[in-house]
Protein backbone atom coordinates (compact mmCIF):
# COMPACT_ATOMS: atom_id res chain seq x y z
CA UNK A 1 0.00 0.00 0.00
CA UNK A 2 1.45 3.60 -0.89
CA UNK A 3 0.95 5.57 2.03
CA UNK A 4 2.73 8.58 3.34
CA UNK A 5 4.19 8.24 6.54
CA UNK A 6 4.33 12.37 7.32
CA UNK A 7 0.96 13.71 8.12
CA UNK A 8 0.12 17.10 7.33
CA UNK A 9 -1.90 19.43 9.60
CA UNK A 10 -3.13 21.39 6.64
CA UNK A 11 -4.15 18.43 5.31
CA UNK A 12 -6.25 17.12 8.14
CA UNK A 13 -7.70 20.47 8.92
CA UNK A 14 -9.19 20.29 6.14
CA UNK A 15 -10.53 17.15 5.98
CA UNK A 16 -11.82 18.35 9.44
CA UNK A 17 -13.52 21.10 7.88
CA UNK A 18 -15.05 19.51 4.97
CA UNK A 19 -16.18 16.39 6.43
CA UNK A 20 -18.16 18.55 9.42
CA UNK A 21 -15.37 16.51 12.06
CA UNK A 22 -14.35 20.43 13.69
CA UNK A 23 -15.19 24.26 12.55
CA UNK A 24 -14.13 27.47 14.01
CA UNK A 25 -16.32 28.93 16.63
CA UNK A 26 -18.04 31.99 15.78
CA UNK A 27 -16.95 31.65 11.91
CA UNK A 28 -19.06 33.46 10.28
CA UNK A 29 -18.36 36.52 12.77
CA UNK A 30 -14.77 35.92 11.73
CA UNK A 31 -14.19 33.11 14.40
CA UNK A 32 -12.84 33.61 18.29
CA UNK A 33 -9.78 32.28 18.85
CA UNK A 34 -9.26 29.51 21.33
CA UNK A 35 -12.38 28.12 20.59
CA UNK A 36 -13.37 25.47 18.44
CA UNK A 37 -16.80 23.69 17.55
CA UNK A 38 -17.74 19.87 16.82
CA UNK A 39 -19.87 19.45 13.50
CA UNK A 40 -22.04 16.08 13.27
CA UNK A 41 -18.95 13.49 13.28
CA UNK A 42 -16.91 15.40 15.35
CA UNK A 43 -19.73 15.42 17.88
CA UNK A 44 -20.33 11.54 17.33
CA UNK A 45 -16.92 11.08 17.87
CA UNK A 46 -16.21 13.10 20.79
CA UNK A 47 -19.37 11.07 22.34
CA UNK A 48 -17.74 7.80 21.54
CA UNK A 49 -14.78 8.96 23.16
CA UNK A 50 -16.17 9.86 26.55
CA UNK A 51 -18.37 7.12 26.50
CA UNK A 52 -15.66 4.61 26.44
CA UNK A 53 -14.10 6.20 29.23
CA UNK A 54 -17.23 6.10 31.16
CA UNK A 55 -17.66 2.25 30.59
CA UNK A 56 -13.96 1.77 31.28
CA UNK A 57 -13.68 4.03 34.47
CA UNK A 58 -17.38 4.26 35.86
CA UNK A 59 -19.26 1.59 34.92
CA UNK A 60 -16.57 -0.89 34.47
CA UNK A 61 -13.79 -0.34 35.60
CA UNK A 62 -10.21 -1.02 34.07
CA UNK A 63 -12.41 -4.20 31.73
CA UNK A 64 -12.99 -5.95 35.04
CA UNK A 65 -9.35 -6.21 35.86
CA UNK A 66 -8.74 -6.59 39.91
CA UNK A 67 -6.67 -3.51 41.55
CA UNK A 68 -3.39 -4.27 43.02
CA UNK A 69 -5.37 -4.89 46.19
CA UNK A 70 -7.10 -8.42 44.12
CA UNK A 71 -10.34 -6.87 44.33
CA UNK A 72 -12.44 -5.63 41.77
CA UNK A 73 -11.91 -1.91 41.25
CA UNK A 74 -14.92 0.73 42.54
CA UNK A 75 -15.96 3.71 40.96
CA UNK A 76 -18.98 5.92 40.97
CA UNK A 77 -19.61 9.29 38.73
CA UNK A 78 -20.90 12.56 40.24
CA UNK A 79 -21.59 15.81 37.94
CA UNK A 80 -20.35 18.92 39.02
CA UNK A 81 -21.01 22.55 38.49
CA UNK A 82 -18.82 24.91 36.38
CA UNK A 83 -19.17 27.78 38.87
CA UNK A 84 -18.08 26.58 42.31
CA UNK A 85 -17.85 28.90 45.20
CA UNK A 86 -14.71 31.09 44.73
CA UNK A 87 -13.11 29.73 48.08
CA UNK A 88 -13.01 26.37 46.78
CA UNK A 89 -10.24 28.02 44.19
CA UNK A 90 -8.52 30.02 46.73
CA UNK A 91 -8.28 25.97 48.18
CA UNK A 92 -7.19 24.86 45.37
CA UNK A 93 -4.60 26.59 44.56
CA UNK A 94 -5.54 28.49 41.37
CA UNK A 95 -6.07 32.12 42.74
CA UNK A 96 -2.59 31.89 44.06
CA UNK A 97 -0.88 29.99 41.48
CA UNK A 98 -2.45 28.72 38.17
CA UNK A 99 -0.29 31.63 36.45
CA UNK A 100 1.55 31.73 33.67
CA UNK A 101 4.54 33.86 32.93
CA UNK A 102 4.07 36.70 30.88
CA UNK A 103 5.59 39.70 29.17
CA UNK A 104 3.97 42.55 27.71
CA UNK A 105 5.10 44.43 24.31
CA UNK A 106 5.90 48.22 24.93
CA UNK A 107 5.33 48.84 21.52
CA UNK A 108 2.09 47.15 20.32
CA UNK A 109 0.66 45.99 24.31
CA UNK A 110 0.00 42.40 23.75
CA UNK A 111 0.43 40.59 26.10
CA UNK A 112 3.25 37.03 24.87
CA UNK A 113 3.31 33.90 26.97
CA UNK A 114 7.60 33.88 27.73
CA UNK A 115 7.95 30.00 27.65
CA UNK A 116 6.50 29.02 24.50
CA UNK A 117 9.79 29.92 22.09
CA UNK A 118 9.61 26.49 20.46
CA UNK A 119 6.15 26.72 19.41
CA UNK A 120 6.46 29.51 17.82
CA UNK A 121 9.78 28.46 15.81
CA UNK A 122 7.58 25.72 14.71
CA UNK A 123 4.68 27.82 12.99
CA UNK A 124 7.56 29.70 11.11
CA UNK A 125 7.46 29.34 7.51
CA UNK A 126 10.76 27.70 7.33
CA UNK A 127 10.27 25.46 9.63
CA UNK A 128 9.06 22.90 7.27
CA UNK A 129 12.48 22.91 5.37
CA UNK A 130 14.86 22.83 8.13
CA UNK A 131 13.08 19.70 9.67
CA UNK A 132 13.93 18.19 6.32
CA UNK A 133 17.41 18.69 7.01
CA UNK A 134 17.49 16.07 9.74
CA UNK A 135 15.28 13.63 7.78
CA UNK A 136 18.27 11.80 6.35
CA UNK A 137 18.97 9.79 9.26
CA UNK A 138 17.52 12.36 12.06
CA UNK A 139 20.99 14.25 12.30
CA UNK A 140 21.62 17.78 11.24
CA UNK A 141 24.61 17.84 8.23
CA UNK A 142 26.37 21.59 8.60
CA UNK A 143 27.30 21.52 4.97
CA UNK A 144 23.76 21.66 4.16
CA UNK A 145 22.31 23.49 6.19
CA UNK A 146 24.88 26.48 5.18
CA UNK A 147 23.67 25.69 1.86
CA UNK A 148 20.06 25.75 3.02
CA UNK A 149 21.12 29.36 4.94
CA UNK A 150 22.00 30.91 1.80
CA UNK A 151 19.24 29.72 -0.10
CA UNK A 152 16.32 30.80 2.77
CA UNK A 153 18.19 33.16 4.70
CA UNK A 154 17.25 36.38 3.92
CA UNK A 155 13.90 35.59 3.42
CA UNK A 156 11.20 36.62 6.01
CA UNK A 157 9.44 34.22 8.71
CA UNK A 158 5.42 35.59 7.71
CA UNK A 159 4.29 38.11 10.88
CA UNK A 160 7.08 37.38 13.56
CA UNK A 161 9.28 39.10 14.92
CA UNK A 162 10.56 36.49 17.02
CA UNK A 163 11.73 34.66 13.21
CA UNK A 164 11.94 38.09 11.66
CA UNK A 165 15.48 37.67 12.89
CA UNK A 166 15.58 34.32 11.27
CA UNK A 167 19.26 35.08 10.59
CA UNK A 168 19.60 34.92 14.24
CA UNK A 169 18.24 32.18 14.41
CA UNK A 170 19.82 29.87 11.79
CA UNK A 171 23.02 31.65 13.29
CA UNK A 172 22.38 30.38 16.36
CA UNK A 173 21.75 26.70 15.18
CA UNK A 174 24.73 27.23 12.94
CA UNK A 175 26.88 27.94 16.31
CA UNK A 176 24.91 24.87 18.25
CA UNK A 177 25.46 22.20 15.90
CA UNK A 178 29.60 23.29 15.35
CA UNK A 179 29.43 23.07 19.00
CA UNK A 180 28.63 19.81 19.39
CA UNK A 181 30.22 18.55 16.53
CA UNK A 182 33.56 19.74 18.01
CA UNK A 183 32.51 17.57 20.94
CA UNK A 184 32.37 14.85 18.73
CA UNK A 185 28.84 14.80 18.79
CA UNK A 186 25.98 14.93 16.16
CA UNK A 187 23.12 17.12 16.77
CA UNK A 188 19.56 15.52 16.51
CA UNK A 189 16.51 18.03 15.01
CA UNK A 190 14.92 16.98 19.30
CA UNK A 191 18.19 18.41 21.03
CA UNK A 192 17.83 21.46 18.71
CA UNK A 193 14.53 22.22 19.89
CA UNK A 194 15.44 21.69 23.67
CA UNK A 195 18.42 23.95 23.14
CA UNK A 196 16.46 26.87 21.46
CA UNK A 197 13.81 26.47 23.86
CA UNK A 198 15.96 26.72 26.83
CA UNK A 199 18.17 29.47 27.81
CA UNK A 200 20.42 30.90 27.73
CA UNK A 201 19.50 30.23 23.90
CA UNK A 202 15.98 31.14 24.47
CA UNK A 203 16.98 34.12 25.94
CA UNK A 204 18.55 34.99 22.94
CA UNK A 205 15.72 34.27 20.76
CA UNK A 206 12.82 36.22 23.14
CA UNK A 207 14.18 39.49 23.60
CA UNK A 208 11.52 40.80 21.42
CA UNK A 209 7.84 40.93 20.75
CA UNK A 210 6.57 38.28 18.40
CA UNK A 211 3.90 40.63 17.63
CA UNK A 212 5.69 43.22 16.10
CA UNK A 213 9.35 43.46 17.31
CA UNK A 214 8.74 45.87 20.20
CA UNK A 215 10.55 46.02 23.59
CA UNK A 216 9.11 43.28 26.39
CA UNK A 217 8.65 44.11 29.73
CA UNK A 218 10.03 41.61 32.61
CA UNK A 219 7.42 38.55 33.01
CA UNK A 220 5.27 38.86 35.44
CA UNK A 221 2.26 36.13 36.37
CA UNK A 222 -0.93 36.04 35.05
CA UNK A 223 -3.93 34.13 36.03
CA UNK A 224 -6.02 31.63 33.75
CA UNK A 225 -8.52 31.68 35.28
CA UNK A 226 -11.87 33.46 33.60
CA UNK A 227 -13.69 35.55 36.39
CA UNK A 228 -17.51 35.81 36.00
CA UNK A 229 -19.99 37.76 38.31
CA UNK A 230 -23.27 35.99 39.91
CA UNK A 231 -26.51 36.99 40.29
CA UNK A 232 -28.66 40.13 39.48
CA UNK A 233 -26.74 43.09 40.65
CA UNK A 234 -26.11 46.16 39.02
CA UNK A 235 -22.16 46.27 40.82
CA UNK A 236 -19.70 43.86 39.37
CA UNK A 237 -17.31 43.69 42.54
CA UNK A 238 -15.61 41.16 44.08
CA UNK A 239 -18.51 40.27 46.35
CA UNK A 240 -20.45 38.37 43.59
CA UNK A 241 -17.21 37.64 41.52
CA UNK A 242 -16.66 33.72 40.69
CA UNK A 243 -14.22 31.76 38.10
CA UNK A 244 -15.02 29.59 35.26
CA UNK A 245 -13.80 26.21 36.88
CA UNK A 246 -10.53 25.72 35.15
CA UNK A 247 -10.29 21.67 35.96
CA UNK A 248 -13.31 19.17 36.90
CA UNK A 249 -10.82 17.62 39.69
CA UNK A 250 -12.16 19.81 42.30
CA UNK A 251 -16.07 18.88 41.88
CA UNK A 252 -14.78 15.80 42.74
CA UNK A 253 -13.16 16.55 46.41
CA UNK A 254 -15.92 18.99 47.60
CA UNK A 255 -18.50 16.53 46.92
CA UNK A 256 -16.12 13.64 48.42
CA UNK A 257 -18.37 13.97 51.49
CA UNK A 258 -21.41 13.59 50.39
CA UNK A 259 -20.56 10.95 47.98
CA UNK A 260 -18.88 8.62 51.16
CA UNK A 261 -22.20 9.54 52.55
CA UNK A 262 -25.27 8.81 50.82
CA UNK A 263 -23.62 5.76 48.73
CA UNK A 264 -21.98 2.44 49.86
CA UNK A 265 -18.74 3.02 48.70
CA UNK A 266 -15.63 2.19 50.81
CA UNK A 267 -12.21 2.65 50.44
CA UNK A 268 -10.60 2.22 47.82
CA UNK A 269 -12.40 3.83 45.84
CA UNK A 270 -12.99 6.33 42.48
CA UNK A 271 -14.92 8.96 41.67
CA UNK A 272 -15.44 10.27 37.92
CA UNK A 273 -16.27 13.69 36.43
CA UNK A 274 -16.42 14.84 33.68
CA UNK A 275 -16.97 18.33 31.49
CA UNK A 276 -16.35 21.75 30.04
CA UNK A 277 -13.09 23.21 31.90
CA UNK A 278 -12.14 26.92 31.21
CA UNK A 279 -8.75 28.26 31.10
CA UNK A 280 -7.79 31.94 29.55
CA UNK A 281 -5.04 30.40 27.53
CA UNK A 282 -2.63 33.06 26.88
CA UNK A 283 -1.28 31.61 23.55
CA UNK A 284 -4.30 29.19 22.64
CA UNK A 285 -2.75 26.98 19.46
CA UNK A 286 -2.21 24.25 17.44
CA UNK A 287 -5.76 23.56 16.38
CA UNK A 288 -7.83 22.32 18.91
CA UNK A 289 -4.54 20.91 21.41
CA UNK A 290 -4.48 24.56 23.56
CA UNK A 291 -8.09 25.67 23.61
CA UNK A 292 -9.84 28.10 26.02
CA UNK A 293 -12.76 25.52 26.45
CA UNK A 294 -11.61 22.23 26.72
CA UNK A 295 -13.65 19.06 27.87
CA UNK A 296 -11.93 16.80 30.81
CA UNK A 297 -12.30 13.48 31.79
CA UNK A 298 -10.73 13.25 35.38
CA UNK A 299 -10.87 10.40 38.07
CA UNK A 300 -9.82 10.76 41.70
CA UNK A 301 -9.15 7.42 43.09
CA UNK A 302 -9.35 7.49 47.04
CA UNK A 303 -6.87 4.93 48.85
CA UNK A 304 -5.25 4.20 52.39
CA UNK A 305 -1.77 6.27 51.91
CA UNK A 306 0.45 3.04 52.61
CA UNK A 307 -1.45 1.39 49.06
CA UNK A 308 -1.04 4.49 46.98
CA UNK A 309 2.26 3.76 45.76
CA UNK A 310 0.48 0.42 44.19
CA UNK A 311 -2.42 2.66 42.75
CA UNK A 312 -0.10 4.90 40.76
CA UNK A 313 1.33 2.45 39.04
CA UNK A 314 -1.61 0.43 38.38
CA UNK A 315 -3.85 3.69 36.99
CA UNK A 316 -0.53 4.68 34.76
CA UNK A 317 -0.07 1.43 33.62
CA UNK A 318 -3.85 1.14 33.00
CA UNK A 319 -4.37 4.44 31.19
CA UNK A 320 -1.54 3.94 29.00
CA UNK A 321 -2.98 0.32 28.26
CA UNK A 322 -6.73 2.38 27.28
CA UNK A 323 -5.37 4.85 25.19
CA UNK A 324 -4.03 1.87 22.78
CA UNK A 325 -7.17 -0.16 22.95
CA UNK A 326 -9.25 2.82 21.54
CA UNK A 327 -6.42 3.54 18.07
CA UNK A 328 -3.44 5.10 19.65
CA UNK A 329 -1.05 2.48 18.83
CA UNK A 330 2.63 2.12 18.53
CA UNK A 331 5.61 4.40 18.35
CA UNK A 332 3.19 8.08 18.29
CA UNK A 333 2.32 6.85 21.87
CA UNK A 334 4.58 7.27 25.02
CA UNK A 335 4.45 7.27 29.12
CA UNK A 336 6.74 9.70 30.58
CA UNK A 337 7.49 9.76 33.81
CA UNK A 338 8.22 12.97 35.06
CA UNK A 339 11.68 13.61 36.86
CA UNK A 340 11.69 14.43 40.81
CA UNK A 341 12.13 18.04 39.77
CA UNK A 342 9.20 18.45 37.59
CA UNK A 343 6.82 17.23 40.80
CA UNK A 344 4.40 19.27 42.43
CA UNK A 345 5.50 19.88 46.35
CA UNK A 346 3.08 17.34 47.18
CA UNK A 347 3.05 14.60 44.42
CA UNK A 348 5.50 11.60 44.95
CA UNK A 349 4.86 10.63 41.22
CA UNK A 350 3.02 11.87 38.07
CA UNK A 351 3.52 10.45 34.48
CA UNK A 352 1.68 11.98 31.22
CA UNK A 353 0.95 9.94 28.63
CA UNK A 354 1.91 11.60 25.63
CA UNK A 355 1.46 11.68 21.64
CA UNK A 356 2.94 12.51 19.04
CA UNK A 357 1.05 15.33 16.62
CA UNK A 358 2.19 16.31 13.90
CA UNK A 359 2.90 20.09 15.26
CA UNK A 360 4.69 18.27 18.06
CA UNK A 361 6.64 16.20 16.47
CA UNK A 362 9.69 14.62 16.49
CA UNK A 363 8.56 15.55 20.35
CA UNK A 364 5.18 14.87 22.06
CA UNK A 365 2.64 16.49 23.65
CA UNK A 366 0.16 15.90 26.57
CA UNK A 367 -2.77 13.85 26.52
CA UNK A 368 -3.68 12.72 29.60
CA UNK A 369 -1.28 13.06 33.45
CA UNK A 370 -1.48 10.65 36.22
CA UNK A 371 -0.75 11.72 39.34
CA UNK A 372 -0.41 11.08 42.95
CA UNK A 373 -2.16 14.14 44.92
CA UNK A 374 -0.94 12.44 47.97
CA UNK A 375 -3.63 14.23 50.86
CA UNK A 376 -3.36 17.83 49.50
CA UNK A 377 -7.39 18.85 47.88
CA UNK A 378 -8.90 17.16 50.72
CA UNK A 379 -6.32 18.32 53.47
CA UNK A 380 -6.74 21.76 51.77
CA UNK A 381 -10.82 21.75 51.70
CA UNK A 382 -10.73 20.88 54.91
CA UNK A 383 -9.10 23.52 56.03
CA UNK A 384 -10.42 25.92 54.08
CA UNK A 385 -14.00 24.89 54.60
CA UNK A 386 -14.27 23.37 57.88
CA UNK A 387 -15.87 20.72 57.10
CA UNK A 388 -14.16 16.90 57.73
CA UNK A 389 -12.86 15.28 55.08
CA UNK A 390 -11.36 11.91 56.84
CA UNK A 391 -12.64 8.59 56.31
CA UNK A 392 -13.18 6.31 58.92
CA UNK A 393 -11.60 2.94 57.86
CA UNK A 394 -14.13 0.06 59.14
CA UNK A 395 -12.58 -2.82 57.24
CA UNK A 396 -9.15 -1.86 58.28
CA UNK A 397 -10.63 -1.05 62.11
CA UNK A 398 -12.21 -5.08 61.78
CA UNK A 399 -8.53 -6.58 60.77
CA UNK A 400 -6.97 -4.90 63.85
CA UNK A 401 -9.71 -5.65 65.97
CA UNK A 402 -8.81 -9.28 64.86
CA UNK A 403 -5.10 -8.71 65.76
CA UNK A 404 -6.08 -7.53 69.41
CA UNK A 405 -4.81 -3.89 69.11
CA UNK A 406 -5.65 -1.56 71.59
CA UNK A 407 -8.82 0.48 70.72
CA UNK A 408 -7.06 4.05 70.48
CA UNK A 409 -4.35 2.64 68.27
CA UNK A 410 -7.04 1.54 66.32
CA UNK A 411 -8.78 4.54 66.01
CA UNK A 412 -5.48 6.66 65.49
CA UNK A 413 -4.99 4.29 62.32
CA UNK A 414 -8.82 4.22 60.99
CA UNK A 415 -9.06 7.52 61.04
CA UNK A 416 -6.68 9.76 57.89
CA UNK A 417 -6.94 11.39 55.01
CA UNK A 418 -7.54 9.62 51.92
CA UNK A 419 -4.34 9.76 49.48
CA UNK A 420 -5.58 10.27 45.99
CA UNK A 421 -4.05 9.13 42.58
CA UNK A 422 -5.75 11.23 39.78
CA UNK A 423 -5.70 10.41 35.88
CA UNK A 424 -6.64 13.63 34.26
CA UNK A 425 -7.73 13.24 30.86
CA UNK A 426 -8.11 15.83 27.73
CA UNK A 427 -11.11 14.58 25.56
CA UNK A 428 -10.52 17.46 22.93
CA UNK A 429 -6.96 16.48 22.78
CA UNK A 430 -7.69 12.60 22.86
CA UNK A 431 -10.52 13.33 19.86
CA UNK A 432 -7.62 15.23 18.09
CA UNK A 433 -5.10 12.85 18.39
CA UNK A 434 -7.81 10.23 17.39
CA UNK A 435 -8.54 12.40 14.53
CA UNK A 436 -4.37 12.92 13.67
CA UNK A 437 -3.86 8.72 14.28
CA UNK A 438 -6.75 8.10 12.18
CA UNK A 439 -5.81 10.06 9.14
CA UNK A 440 -4.05 8.25 6.32
CA UNK A 441 -3.01 8.74 2.47
CA UNK A 442 -2.90 6.13 -0.02
CA UNK A 443 -1.82 6.68 -2.98
CA UNK A 444 -2.79 3.81 -4.67
CA UNK A 445 -6.57 4.89 -4.05
CA UNK A 446 -8.74 6.65 -6.47
CA UNK A 447 -9.25 8.74 -3.25
CA UNK A 448 -6.57 8.79 -1.11
CA UNK A 449 -7.60 10.11 1.85
CA UNK A 450 -9.10 7.46 4.50
CA UNK A 451 -9.87 7.83 8.14
CA UNK A 452 -8.61 4.33 9.87
CA UNK A 453 -10.83 5.05 13.04
CA UNK A 454 -10.73 2.18 15.28
CA UNK A 455 -14.10 0.84 15.10
CA UNK A 456 -15.45 1.67 18.99
CA UNK A 457 -14.64 5.17 18.09
CA UNK A 458 -15.54 5.48 14.40
CA UNK A 459 -18.82 8.24 14.28
CA UNK A 460 -20.21 5.80 11.36
CA UNK A 461 -20.34 2.89 12.12
CA UNK A 462 -21.63 1.13 9.23
CA UNK A 463 -23.28 2.07 5.57
CA UNK A 464 -25.82 -0.07 3.39
CA UNK A 465 -25.72 1.07 -0.30
CA UNK A 466 -28.23 -0.25 -3.03
CA UNK A 467 -25.59 -0.81 -6.08
CA UNK A 468 -28.31 0.95 -7.91
CA UNK A 469 -31.05 3.12 -7.26
CA UNK A 470 -33.85 0.50 -8.98
CA UNK A 471 -34.72 -2.92 -9.72
CA UNK A 472 -35.79 -3.78 -5.95
CA UNK A 473 -32.41 -3.02 -4.11
CA UNK A 474 -33.31 -0.23 -2.75
CA UNK A 475 -35.91 -1.48 -0.58
CA UNK A 476 -33.84 -4.04 0.49
CA UNK A 477 -31.28 -2.06 1.45
CA UNK A 478 -33.56 0.46 3.08
CA UNK A 479 -34.82 -2.68 5.43
CA UNK A 480 -31.35 -3.64 6.44
CA UNK A 481 -30.52 -0.47 7.33
CA UNK A 482 -33.30 -0.15 9.47
CA UNK A 483 -32.38 -2.97 11.41
CA UNK A 484 -28.98 -2.05 11.90
CA UNK A 485 -29.81 1.29 13.07
CA UNK A 486 -31.99 -0.31 15.65
CA UNK A 487 -29.36 -2.43 16.74
CA UNK A 488 -26.27 -0.43 16.40
CA UNK A 489 -27.70 3.14 16.23
CA UNK A 490 -26.94 3.87 20.16
CA UNK A 491 -23.66 3.47 19.36
CA UNK A 492 -22.69 6.04 15.83
CA UNK A 493 -24.56 7.00 12.71
CA UNK A 494 -25.77 3.87 10.27
CA UNK A 495 -25.75 5.71 7.07
CA UNK A 496 -27.35 4.81 3.84
CA UNK A 497 -27.22 6.46 0.46
CA UNK A 498 -28.13 5.61 -3.03
CA UNK A 499 -27.30 8.35 -5.09
CA UNK A 500 -23.24 8.49 -7.35
CA UNK A 501 -21.10 5.66 -8.29
CA UNK A 502 -20.53 2.71 -5.49
CA UNK A 503 -17.08 4.37 -5.76
CA UNK A 504 -17.78 7.65 -4.74
CA UNK A 505 -19.66 6.54 -2.14
CA UNK A 506 -17.00 4.72 -0.64
CA UNK A 507 -14.45 7.43 -0.94
CA UNK A 508 -16.74 9.54 1.32
CA UNK A 509 -17.09 6.79 3.68
CA UNK A 510 -13.69 6.26 4.06
CA UNK A 511 -12.96 9.59 4.68
CA UNK A 512 -15.48 9.73 7.41
CA UNK A 513 -14.12 7.12 8.69
CA UNK A 514 -17.02 4.54 8.30
CA UNK A 515 -14.74 0.70 8.62
CA UNK A 516 -17.49 -1.78 6.88
CA UNK A 517 -20.16 -0.95 4.06
CA UNK A 518 -22.36 -3.04 2.93
CA UNK A 519 -23.84 -2.99 -0.66
CA UNK A 520 -27.00 -5.12 -2.58
CA UNK A 521 -26.67 -5.62 -5.71
CA UNK A 522 -28.34 -8.23 -8.30
CA UNK A 523 -26.92 -11.20 -6.47
CA UNK A 524 -28.31 -10.24 -3.09
CA UNK A 525 -31.91 -10.52 -4.78
CA UNK A 526 -31.02 -13.98 -5.84
CA UNK A 527 -28.94 -15.70 -2.98
CA UNK A 528 -29.70 -13.02 -0.31
CA UNK A 529 -26.06 -11.91 0.18
CA UNK A 530 -24.34 -9.25 0.41
CA UNK A 531 -20.81 -7.81 0.28
CA UNK A 532 -19.20 -6.44 2.99
CA UNK A 533 -16.39 -3.84 2.34
CA UNK A 534 -13.42 -3.15 4.69
CA UNK A 535 -12.05 0.32 4.80
CA UNK A 536 -8.51 -0.40 5.47
CA UNK A 537 -7.97 -2.58 2.46
CA UNK A 538 -10.68 -1.88 0.32
CA UNK A 539 -11.47 -5.47 0.14
CA UNK A 540 -14.81 -7.32 -0.19
CA UNK A 541 -16.20 -10.46 0.65
CA UNK A 542 -20.00 -11.95 0.59
CA UNK A 543 -21.46 -12.49 3.42
CA UNK A 544 -25.34 -13.96 4.15
CA UNK A 545 -27.73 -10.84 4.71
CA UNK A 546 -28.95 -12.40 7.85
CA UNK A 547 -24.89 -12.74 9.01
CA UNK A 548 -24.74 -8.89 8.77
CA UNK A 549 -25.59 -8.20 12.43
CA UNK A 550 -23.71 -10.71 13.94
CA UNK A 551 -20.94 -9.90 11.72
CA UNK A 552 -20.61 -6.23 13.23
CA UNK A 553 -21.70 -7.31 16.46
CA UNK A 554 -18.27 -8.98 16.66
CA UNK A 555 -16.60 -6.32 15.35
CA UNK A 556 -18.20 -3.12 17.03
CA UNK A 557 -19.12 -4.30 20.63
CA UNK A 558 -16.34 -3.33 22.66
N1 LIG B 1 -6.88 18.10 37.50
C1 LIG B 1 -5.61 18.05 36.87
C2 LIG B 1 -5.56 18.76 35.60
O1 LIG B 1 -6.46 19.49 35.21
P1 LIG B 1 -4.00 19.21 33.57
O2 LIG B 1 -2.76 18.47 33.13
O3 LIG B 1 -3.91 20.69 33.72
O4 LIG B 1 -4.43 18.51 34.92
C3 LIG B 1 -5.56 17.53 32.32
O5 LIG B 1 -5.18 18.86 32.58
C4 LIG B 1 -5.76 17.35 30.82
O6 LIG B 1 -6.67 18.32 30.33
C5 LIG B 1 -4.49 17.56 29.99
O7 LIG B 1 -3.71 16.37 29.94
C6 LIG B 1 -5.07 17.90 28.63
O8 LIG B 1 -5.42 16.73 27.93
C7 LIG B 1 -6.33 18.66 28.99
N2 LIG B 1 -6.09 20.12 28.87
C8 LIG B 1 -5.52 20.93 29.77
N3 LIG B 1 -5.47 22.19 29.31
C9 LIG B 1 -6.03 22.16 28.07
C10 LIG B 1 -6.29 23.15 27.05
N4 LIG B 1 -6.00 24.43 27.25
N5 LIG B 1 -6.87 22.75 25.91
C11 LIG B 1 -7.21 21.46 25.70
N6 LIG B 1 -7.00 20.49 26.61
C12 LIG B 1 -6.42 20.84 27.78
Amino acid sequence: MAETSIKSMDAIVSLCKRRGFIYPASEIYGGINGFWDYGPLGAQLKKNLRDAWWQDMIMNPCWGRPGPDGEPVRCVPVETRIIQHPKVWEASGHVGGFNDPMQTCRQCKKLVRADHVDEMLREAEWFGPLVSLFESGDHLDIDRLRQWIKKYGAKQAKGMALVREQKKVLELLLALAEDLRNRGEEMTLHQFLQRIATPPESAQLCDMCPNCGGDLTAPRAFNLMFKTFVGATTEQTDDNAAYLRPETAQGIFIQFKNVLDTTRVKLPFGIGNTGISFRNEVTPRNYTFRSREFEQAELEFFCHPDESQDWYKFWRDFRMEWWQSIGLRGDNLVLREHDPDELSHYSTGTSDVEYRFPFTAPGFGELEGIAHRGCFDLSQHQEHSGAKLDYFDTERQARLQAQGLPKDEINKQCRYIPHCIEPAAGLDRGALALLCEAYTRDESRPSPEIMRFHPRMAPIKAAVFPLVNKDGMPEVAAKLHAELFKRFGHLGFIETDPKQSIGKRYARMDEAGCPYCFTIDSETLTDQTVTVRDRDTGAQERIAIDRVTSYLEERLDG
